[in-house]
């Protein structure tokens, strides 16, 4: 069920509230916004209002046996490049970033901004469908920019849709198969990036893959390689 609303300031900080209230919230339950007046990003960063732009919350209700909650991130952003995908007339300008960023031609134009609350995670995605949101330092793009007009309503059904059943997948096909799609959809293997580690310097090097928890393998230029568990990840040739 989607429920939208006019305006608020997080659809993410809006599910929060409730559940911290006792409320239940079941798995399939979209709240959706027109307008986000204190949206929040990844990092601590400010998510801008984005009239037009897809802006939304649900849950995930983790079980025994389901795989690590930290591969969620991968399952998140792959549910939305499905979503998205069908709508493009090329494919390939499309690519997942690791852990759940979505470029379009190198620019960014989607966020997943997933939190942990009451024992569940609340996945909030924001899509640049109409305008996009300044990041500083990132290259953003809305699919209007490339004359790619989707309505708002409409890409939240195939959201809900797609999501419905990456969420399915990751639970009862495990990671393997999630992974190697995943990995299908993003930048080719050897692209140059960035990594921004929590507290260290920044590493450069190429993309080598996933491990089999669904971390970055990152080759760095003296040959050995580094499992990259959380960071910031950019493309190197991006500007940062
Ligand atoms: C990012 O920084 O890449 C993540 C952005 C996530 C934005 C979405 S918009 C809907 C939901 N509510 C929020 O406050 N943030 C997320």
């Amino acid at each position: 069920m989607i429920r939208i609303v006019q305006e608020t300031g997080s659809t993410n900080a809006d599910l929060a509230a409730r559940l911290a209230g006792g409320e239940y919230l079941p798995e399939g339950e979209w709240l959706v916004a027109d307008r986000q007046v204190a949206g929040k990003g990844r990092l601590g960063r400010v998510w801008n209002d984005g009239a037009g732009n897809f802006m939304g919350s649900t849950v995930i209700r983790p079980a025994a046996g389901d795989p690590s909650p930290a591969t969620l991130a991968l399952m998140t952003g792959l549910a939305v490049y499905e979503a998205l995908v069908g709508f493009l007339p090329r494919q390939s300008d499309l690519r997942l970033k690791w852990p759940n960023d979505l470029l379009l031609n190198d620019a960014k134009v989607a966020g997943i901004l997933l939190e942990a609350a009451n024992g569940v995670v609340i996945a909030g995605i924001g899509v640049n469908l109409h305008s996009a949101p300044d990041i500083p330092g990132r290259k953003v793009v809305a699919l209007s920019d490339l004359g790619v007009e989707i309505g708002r309503d409409g890409f939240a059904q195939a959201l809900t849709v797609s999501f419905d059943l990456e969420l399915q997948r990751w639970r009862t096909a495990g990671l393997a198969p999630l992974l190697r799609r995943w990995q299908s959809a993003a930048h080719p293997l050897g692209t140059r990036l960035t990594v921004l580690p929590p507290g260290e310097e920044a590493l450069e090097g190429r993309f080598a893959g996933l491990s089999q928890e669904g971390n970055l393998l990152l080759a760095l230029d003296d040959g050995s390689q580094r499992t990259i568990h959380a960071g910031d990840v950019m493309l190197a040739s991006a500007p940062h």
